[in-house]
């Protein structure tokens, strides 16, 4: 089945302690936290800190997706804050397989993000050591955005890897999802289904995240 895991970056920043009980009581699976440093995509959100305070709040997985610049330095702080899986984009980093290193060598699961602008051939170097591939559906930087369908071929050619190769990653899908485009999302080989508004902006935010869990 897949898995929802809801972004906070729509959640109240002044209730996430309630987000964390709402996300439990929704059933929702993981917990994606949009971390952005305004230069590797022109918004800024937060960092270790509110990754460190939601630990003490929630028992779900907590996943970190950075959209910094220069994840290397950053990864080891996100791990010790208490997230499980940590993801980063390739091109933002100059040293891709030591920041993969740095999030194993505390026991955590490791990705990579390709955002909507970039190949999804900047993955494959790493698709047989990391445990997650987010296939970014919109360009990195804003919650709300408007789901880019043609992403989805990337989906399609990493699931197509996956199975040739007998890989074990896990294909994330973030951005404009929604119950509306699950069953599109789910078909082209996604596990795990990444939605900020389409949970939290939803007048029943319990029935969004079991319509998606398809
Ligand atoms: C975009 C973020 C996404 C996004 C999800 O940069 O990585 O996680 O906020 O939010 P929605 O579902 O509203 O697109
Ligand atoms: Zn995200």
């Amino acid at each position: 089945m897949m898995k929802v895991a809801p972004s906070i970056l729509s959640a109240d920043f002044c209730k996430m302690a309630e987000a964390m009980e709402n996300l439990k009581q929704w059933n929702a699976d993981v917990v994606h936290c949009d971390v952005m440093d305004g230069v590797y995509v022109p918004n800024i959100t937060f960092g270790m800190p509110m990754v460190k305070a939601l630990r003490r709040y929630t028992e779900l997985p907590l996943d970190a997706h950075l959209m910094i610049t220069k994840p290397e330095k950053y990864v080891g702080q996100f791990c010790e804050a208490g997230a499980d899986i940590v993801t980063f984009h390739v091109e933002a980093s100059d040293d891709v397989d030591g920041a993969l290193d740095i999030i194993k060598s505390f026991g955590k699961k490791c990705g990579v993000a390709v955002n909507a602008n970039q190949p999804v051939d900047i993955a494959f170097p790493y698709l047989d050591r990391i445990d997650l591939l987010v296939i970014m559906t919109v360009q990195a930087g804003f919650g709300g955005q408007s789901f880019m369908e043609n992403c989805l071929d990337k989906v399609r050619i990493a699931d197509k890897i996956r199975k040739e190769r007998g890989l074990k990653f896990q294909i994330e899908v973030d951005g404009g999802v929604c119950p509306d485009n699950i069953a599109l999302v789910k078909g082209a080989g996604t596990d795990i289904a990444v939605a900020g508004s389409a949970v939290f902006k939803a007048n029943d935010p319990a029935l969004a995240v079991g319509q998606m869990q398809i």
